[in-house]
């Protein structure tokens, strides 16, 4: 497939959203035929997502939503990559792995969480080029995530550390996942971002 597949993940509070907008720019700016997207998406099964996220359901419809959800954005993603598109996508099946599992150990789910989503999610998602983790401190993570207007159930610090720790494993197990330290003020870590993303794009 043509075309650069590169996701950015962490836990909330991480910073991923504006430096995948500024490394968006950047790219831009280069002239570079640049694609950026996120999930949960803006399509009506994403905005389920959203919903479900706002109300209570069992760790596992939530889970099926996201990957109901990723597997229409797949479709469009494989698209943009077919046209030679680098796409930047803010949240993809890392996510899942490691928010779900979380949710889905503490409803004492019987498999392991953690393998079990991530041996759903090799079946049909697609492998990113590279993935960028931002790694952060719970606790730091928590203190930004409070000046928020709204904040949500995932928002706490023992299950941002659960999840910190299924993506501190994921890393472990994926090449493509590159961490970088999300600790640094957002140009910092924006400039490291782009340093670690020129390795995969000539
Ligand atoms: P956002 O803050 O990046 O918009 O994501 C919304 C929330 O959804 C955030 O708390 C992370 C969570 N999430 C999951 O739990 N699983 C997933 O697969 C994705 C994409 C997001």
């Amino acid at each position: 497939m043509a075309g650069k597949f590169i996701t950015l993940d962490g836990i909330d509070g991480c910073g991923k959203s504006s430096v995948a907008e500024s490394i968006f720019r950047t790219l831009e700016e280069q002239g570079r035929d640049v694609v950026l997207t996120r999930e949960p998406t803006d399509s009506w099964i994403g905005e389920a997502v959203k919903r479900s996220i706002s109300e209570d359901h069992p760790a596992l419809t939530e889970a099926f939503l996201f990957m109901a959800d990723r597997a229409t954005h797949s479709v469009e993603i494989s698209e943009w990559l077919k046209g030679d598109k680098i796409v930047i996508c803010d949240r993809y099946a890392d996510s899942t792995i490691s928010y779900q599992a979380a949710s889905l150990s503490l409803e004492g789910f019987d498999e392991d969480p953690f393998e079990w989503l991530k041996g759903i999610s090799d079946l049909y998602v697609l492998s990113p080029d590279l993935t960028i983790l931002l790694d952060l401190d719970p606790g730091v993570a928590m203190e930004r995530i409070q000046l928020r207007e709204k904040i949500t159930k995932f928002e706490n610090q023992d299950f941002l550390t659960k999840v910190r720790e299924n993506f501190l494993r994921l890393a472990e197990m994926e090449d493509r996942i590159k961490i970088v330290d999300a600790s640094p003020p957002l140009s910092a870590v924006a400039e490291e971002v782009e340093r670690v993303l020129r390795t995969v794009l000539d």
